[in-house]
């Protein structure tokens, strides 16, 4: 298998098959099944929601390149007059400048520097994207799914409902049949915002948002929490993630926030703490009525990485800077920057899902049934002691 992994990677740097999912379980016996927010996935490997799904064009190309999800770039809440009470996230800012981080550790990764915030169209463009993911999900390509930043009011006032109501009816009315998927973004600029001092306050949204967002939808709703990384401490992260109990999917974690530069970043610091605090965390078993499904986010680089998140619970993953790397960068000599990642996260010899499957299967961490491996199995280990 080692050697017909080295020859996969050679042949696909020219050409991803992307039906590589079908390849792999033939070629392999892995079966990389995944999921987010209970749809069922080719594979686990997905796009966070930013600049990389801005538009249908970039959709298109990641489905043609055999992306599993994509989650649109998170608009601003409003409601029918088109009052934002979050609007200071609907800036306009266009210069993304892709650089090299240097870890605590010393450890060199990549970061995306960038000022903006949510999505600066309107909320009718935004639904326009909406109906071309819709279309490409029915198609079978990738599944796409929304993301929002509605209202997050202080601890003494109320949810402004009509934001909540119009914005949800509006992407319902989109999507059309049920069930409506949707993310709800808490960023790493609302972490460095005065808005998010105060723990009790932050734990008030994570309780009640979910079931906020269902009740304005008319459609049954299915809400996935992306929780940010807030200016405590791990505990606090544990603390968070359970008051979002009520989500039917949690999303860990969003980028740092470096106070003294004013911008969130990414690299080895990211996934470690995010590793860290998933270590802590021991989710119920998948059969468990108060299971909540965890997808990680945070410096996923490697097929290596994927299995990190995997191993602690995570049943996809959502990646941003690895689809934004210099060309140089992907082992790839042709193809979008969506294949060329997809091809060494997956086929990489020594760090990617197939060569990490493998070796969890020479460690005993995952076993064949009826001659597979399966992806989904991984996230077993999480339940083990220890
Ligand atoms: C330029 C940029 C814009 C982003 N915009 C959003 C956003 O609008 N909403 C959101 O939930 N996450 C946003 N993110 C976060 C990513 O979806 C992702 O969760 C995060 O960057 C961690 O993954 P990465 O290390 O692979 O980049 C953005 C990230 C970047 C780099």
């Amino acid at each position: 298998m080692r050697a017909e992994l080295e020859q996969d990677f050679e042949r696909f740097k020219r050409e991803l098959p992307p039906d590589f999912a079908v390849h792999v379980r033939s070629a392999y016996r892995i079966d990389l099944t995944a999921r987010y927010l209970g749809e069922r996935l080719p594979h686990p490997i997905g796009k966070g929601s930013g600049q990389l799904s801005l538009n249908a064009g970039q959709l298109e190309e990641d489905a043609a390149a055999g992306l599993a999800f994509a989650v649109l770039k998170t608009v601003i809440a409003e409601d029918v007059a088109g009052t934002q009470t979050m609007a200071a996230w609907a800036i306009h800012e266009t210069r993304m400048r892709v650089e090299r981080r240097v870890a605590a550790d010393g450890r060199p990764g990549w970061t995306v520097t960038w000022k903006g915030r949510g999505w600066d169209r309107t909320l009718d463009e935004y639904i326009a994207l909406v109906r071309a993911g819709r279309d490409l999900t029915r198609a079978g390509g990738l599944l796409v799914v929304p993301s929002v930043k509605y209202h997050l009011p202080r601890l003494d006032e109320a949810f402004r409902e009509v934001e909540y109501r119009h914005t949800t009816a509006r992407l319902a009315q989109a999507w059309g049949t049920p069930p409506l998927l949707v993310e709800k973004d808490f960023s790493p600029t609302l972490a460095g915002d005065a808005l998010a001092d105060d723990r009790a306050q932050i734990l008030r949204w994570l309780r009640e948002v979910p079931g906020r967002i269902r009740a304005a939808a008319p459609l049954p709703a299915r809400v996935a929490v992306k929780l940010m990384n807030a200016r405590f401490d791990n505990a606090f992260q544990l603390d968070m993630m359970q008051a979002a109990g009520e989500a039917d999917a949690l999303v860990c974690f969003n980028r740092l926030f470096d106070a003294g530069r004013g911008v969130a970043y990414g690299g080895w610091d990211l996934s470690d703490r995010n590793l860290r605090v998933l270590d802590l965390y021991r989710p119920l078993p998948p059969s468990a009525a108060l299971y909540r499904p965890v997808t990680g986010t945070g410096n996923i680089c490697s097929g290596r990485l994927i299995l990190d998140y995997a191993r602690r619970g995570c049943e996809s993953v959502q990646l941003h800077t690895f689809f934004q790397l210099p060309l140089s960068q992907y082992p790839a000599t042709h193809g979008s920057r969506t294949q060329r990642a997809l091809h060494a996260l997956v086929f990489h010899p020594q760090d990617g899902l197939i060569a990490g499957m493998l070796e969890l299967e020479a460690r005993g961490e995952i076993e064949r049934r009826d001659g597979e491996l399966h992806f989904l199995d991984v996230r077993g280990h999480a339940h083990r002691p220890g």
